[in-house]
């Protein structure tokens, strides 16, 4: 089970504080959203922002691609040290060789898809990635409420991915908080983004992700006795 913290609700001023308390908590890989100002309403870091982000942490770096044409950000994000990279389905009319492409550079590919997209876009690359990514918000901005009906896709998602034999992990993000974490794992996410819970909790950064491994662990727990 993966919790991803984004630090897109960081400080961006301290960020290097703000991604040791998310290190030091328990975080097991960082989300890094990247947006042109054309796919969504915002701009937020690319490439030199992201090779600077790889020398202050150990965690391993998953680049959320809200940009157009996104291949072409995969040789730079690659070369910058990201490990996991995804790319919209809505802006990629090329996705089957975007996927081979992202692969090709030792990096794992995922699909994401906006919460108005059905999961049968997917269909035919379903096979050949590592993860899918379930947008629970419009995406654009950190701290947006969870879209309940996305639970209903979740699950439609695990049942597919379970009776296709497929080896592609869910990864949902936006929204997530300690209020519905135990909800989304049960329909069958395993890998959750969260973004102004972590970074905006009354507590600590560190604190916020040791409470949602706790709730993790303990539905992994379950599942391992059912
Ligand atoms: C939204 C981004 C998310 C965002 C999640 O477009 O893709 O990764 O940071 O933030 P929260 O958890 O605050 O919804
Ligand atoms: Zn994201």
């Amino acid at each position: 089970m993966i919790i991803a913290p984004s630090i897109l609700s960081a400080d961006f001023a301290h960020l290097a504080g703000e991604i040791a308390s998310v290190e030091k908590g328990g975080a097991d890989l960082l989300h890094l959203d990247i947006m042109d100002g054309h796919f969504v309403p915002n701009i937020t870091i690319g490439p030199p922002v992201v090779a600077s982000i790889r020398k202050i942490t150990k965690l391993p770096l998953d680049a959320h691609l809200m940009v157009e044409e996104p291949a072409k950000f995969v040789d730079d994000l690659a070369r910058a040290g990201v490990t996991w990279i995804s790319v919209h389905a809505e802006a990629d009319v090329h996705l089957n060789r975007t996927i081979q492409y992202i692969r090709d550079h030792g990096v794992r590919a995922g699909v994401a898809i906006n919460p108005a997209t059905p999961i049968s876009v997917l269909e035919e690359v379903m096979a050949d990635v590592d993860y899918i990514l379930v947008m629970s918000v419009n995406p654009g901005f950190g701290g947006q409420q969870f879209i309940p009906s996305t639970l209903q896709k979740i699950r439609k998602l695990r049942d597919w991915i379970s009776s296709n034999n497929c080896r592609a992990r869910i990864e949902v993000d936006g929204g997530v908080d300690i209020g519905n974490l135990q909800e989304v794992l049960g329909a069958g996410a395993n890998m959750i983004v969260v973004g102004s819970a972590i970074f905006s909790s009354k507590t600590s950064p560190a604190e916020a992700v040791r409470e949602m491994k706790e709730i993790a662990n303990r539905w992994m727990g379950r599942l391992d006795r059912a």
